[in-house]
């Protein structure tokens, strides 16, 4: 890092008083799992029933980042890396401004797993493992991304030619294939409410 460079938080109004302010304790849900394993359905659904209750969350997921910030990075190993480590950076940004933050992305190694958990901070990463076989989420193909890796139209595609290493230990774990969406989404919020209600 350039030393000229001072990271240092605005300490006069920090995340302490606007968690405060905002009424919640802020973390960052990191739900990790295959294409179509339904990780971007489960957070929009926590999302809403927290919104419902007050709480203030930003979901993050593929669509509003790799458009943007990371739209100059691909599937190799090195891009997968990079992606998560900047979206890291911007979620500890979040959690800094009391801000509840709700991620989904594949994220398919240990390695890549740990340097985001080191980054945020094991105490405010609460990782998710959204669990369905590839033979399901290649059956729900809702992208109809599987079929075009099968025929190799694409390339370094999850669970197909890149590997997905399974969490050793995730903080949850929601079987989508056994659970409705209703019962993933009650098993989340009896985890994550104790987690984000503020006491004072
Ligand atoms: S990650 O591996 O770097 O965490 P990320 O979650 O951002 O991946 O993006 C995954 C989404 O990108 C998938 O749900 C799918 O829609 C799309 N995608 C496009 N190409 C690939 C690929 N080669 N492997 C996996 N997902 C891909």
């Amino acid at each position: 890092m350039n030393k000229n460079i001072n990271p240092k938080q605005n300490r006069r109004f920090g995340r302490t008083d606007k968690e405060k302010l905002l009424k919640q304790n802020s973390i960052v849900i990191w739900m990790t799992g295959l294409s179509g394993s339904g990780k971007t359905t489960l957070a929009n659904c926590i999302a809403s029933e927290l919104n419902n209750c007050g709480y203030l969350t930003q979901t993050l997921d593929g669509d509003n980042i790799r458009s943007g910030i990371n739209n100059n990075l691909g599937f190799s190993e090195d891009d997968r890396y990079e992606n998560i480590r900047r979206i890291s950076e911007v979620s500890k940004l979040f959690i800094d401004c009391g801000v509840i933050c709700i991620n989904s992305f594949i994220s398919p190694t240990e390695k890549i797993r740990k340097m985001s958990a080191d980054i945020i901070g094991k105490e405010n990463y609460f990782e998710v493992f959204v669990n369905a076989p590839l033979h399901i989420c290649e059956a729900r193909d809702v992208k109809g991304l599987y079929e075009k890796a099968r025929k190799g139209e694409i390339k370094d595609f999850t669970g197909i030619d890149s590997p997905f290493d399974t969490p050793s230990k995730p903080s949850l774990e929601i079987n989508t294939e056994k659970l409705t969406i209703k019962e993933s989404v009650s098993r989340l919020l009896e985890n994550i409410l104790p987690k984000i209600s503020h006491n004072n």
